[in-house]
């Protein structure tokens, strides 16, 4: 391999997910692996497949079905764990094993109680059974920034000669920066005899907002692999972004001389899938795939970049796949059209999903004088089909009003009959959950609910996300109409289906 070539490994599917609220279901999943795999990754870690049988059931899917990146499955330096991830890696093409155990002082003694020999010999034997599947095994010393520096290189070397193709360093809770962080890749770089064997890898998290930052001064120091997720998505504050460390390896290439794989054309599609799948929006101002990211408020830029876009833009937004905010179908526009405008948008649907958003693509042709791109992209996400529809809206009436008592009636299908109740709420939106809730009849709570318009204009579409809890799992739902309320039900509904088909899935039978 080019020795100025960064591997980029992506892990929004098993970090990501560990988001507060972004639970996926495993379609989810296997949408946003397909498109890792478009953007040309090369690693995809699917999962955690010892933690539950929709992680396992993910990973082994993604194994099956996605070409081109190796697949990753996560696993605790515990023989479960291992096999777990082993059996679920069975049928990819480049299967990996990602094992880890904690070494900082604070997390031997509190979480382990145990002392460096004894985490040491973990590391070993869990890479040894690791390799008993895979030949590519991966090991991260857990909370690496905050390890003993002679532990450290000494575990490192012990996991190399185990077998272990990639070391990989984490600064678990974001304490490094990034100078300290150079620091310490360069003294593994000259303090572990055995490094040249290994890919050194690094993996950073955001409570600090230097995840970027201590990445890519890593980088500058020698490590050949980057632990990304799209739009910074992972626990706490996240992780290091994908579409800004490949970015500013693209664009300070002068400086760094690394290049990636990465077809930035694809970043703009999958931070757009990532975002709407978990339902997290990006804010306006995020780096690379904000919506202002390339938008010039004042004259005097907008002047000069009419003039010469290189005087204020030192990237395009074609770079990164951005186009103008096009009008691009219209209320004639056949099936066909609306098929090709979504395979430019890095959709392909089955025809069952193509034909529900092409319905729905009407009815908003039929509302709406200009559909753009982000109207068709809110249409997807609410028809991605995430899990089975057990409860789909048949109708709903609302009467609401500044002097009325706000009442709702709505009609649900399940399995063909449709069920009926009313409520009233504090609000529409609240009468129409109570009747629901009486319908659907689980010990929900509702966390959050949030809308927004797709576009600008009174005629904008409304998108609205919910997260419901249950037992302590957050499930999110998406929905997206000219109709607020009917938005509102959308996305109550997704989540509800969302909920009840991962928990029967988990309780299925292998
Ligand atoms: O942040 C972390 O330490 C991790 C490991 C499992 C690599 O995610
Ligand atoms: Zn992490």
């Amino acid at each position: 391999m080019d020795k100025n070539h960064i591997q980029v490994f992506d892990t929004t599917l098993r970090d990501g997910e560990q988001s507060p609220g972004a639970s996926l279901g495993i379609n989810d999943k296997l949408t946003i692996a397909h498109q890792l795999a478009r953007l040309n990754v090369d690693a995809i870690e699917a999962g955690f497949p010892v933690s539950s049988k929709v992680q396992f059931d993910a990973v082994k899917l993604i194994s099956e079905e996605v070409h081109g990146p190796a697949i990753v499955g996560l696993a605790r330096c515990v023989e479960a764990d291992i096999d777990a991830a082993g059996q679920a890696l069975k049928s990819a093409e480049r299967p990996r094993i990602h094992t880890f155990v904690a070494t900082s002082k604070i997390h031997m003694e509190k979480k382990f109680r145990k002392k460096e020999d004894d985490i040491l010999n973990m590391a070993v034997a869990g890479v040894k059974r690791a390799k008993q599947y895979v030949d590519d095994v991966e090991f991260s010393p857990e909370d690496s920034a905050r390890t003993g520096k002679d532990f450290l290189f000494r575990i490192i070397e012990a996991a190399i000669d185990a077998g272990a193709s990639v070391i990989n360093i984490p600064d678990t809770v974001g304490y490094a920066t990034p100078d300290q962080f150079g620091a310490l890749i360069k003294d593994i770089f000259n303090n572990v005899p055995n490094m040249d064997k290994a890919i050194l890898s690094v993996h950073c998290h955001n409570d600090l907002g230097l995840a970027v930052a201590n990445t890519l001064s890593a980088v500058y120091q020698g490590a050949q692999q980057v632990e990304v997720t799209i739009n910074g998505v992972g626990e706490r504050a996240g992780n290091a972004s994908l579409e800004e460390i490949v970015m500013a390896l693209k664009t300070r290439n002068d400086f760094y001389n690394k290049t990636t794989q990465i077809n930035t054309h694809e970043i703009m599609r999958t931070s757009r899938l990532v975002s709407s799948l978990m339902g997290m929006p990006i804010q306006p101002n995020k780096a690379i795939v904000g919506a202002n990211a390339f938008a010039h408020e004042s004259g005097i830029h907008q002047d000069a970049v009419i003039k010469d876009a290189s005087t204020y833009e030192i990237m395009t937004p074609m770079d990164i796949g951005l186009e103008s905010n096009k009008i691009v179908l219209g209320r004639h526009s056949g099936r066909h059209g609306l098929k090709q405008r979504l395979a430019e948008l890095g959709y392909e649907l089955p025809t069952e999903e193509l034909n529900q958003v092409y319905e729905r693509f009407l009815e908003v042709a039929d509302k709406k004088k200009e559909v753009f791109d982000e109207d068709i992209i809110a249409l997807v996400a609410d028809e991605h089909i995430s899990a089975e529809e057990i409860y789909q809206l048949d109708y709903f009436h609302i009467l609401s009003g500044n002097r009325a008592i706000p009442t709702a009636t709505v009609g649900l299908k399940k399995n063909g009959e449709t069920i009926q109740e009313a409520a009233v709420g504090d609000g529409p939106v609240d009468a129409v959950y109570k009747a629901i809730d009486k319908i659907v009849n689980l010990p929900t709570r509702l966390t959050e609910y949030s809308l927004r318009g797709v576009t600008g204009g009174k005629d904008a579409m409304g998108e609205v996300v919910v997260r419901l809890v249950k037992d302590d799992k957050k499930y999110v739902g998406q929905g997206a109409s000219t109709d607020v309320i009917e938005a509102s039900i959308r996305a109550y509904l997704k989540a509800i289906n969302r909920l009840i088909s991962i928990e029967d899935h988990e309780n299925s039978q292998p």
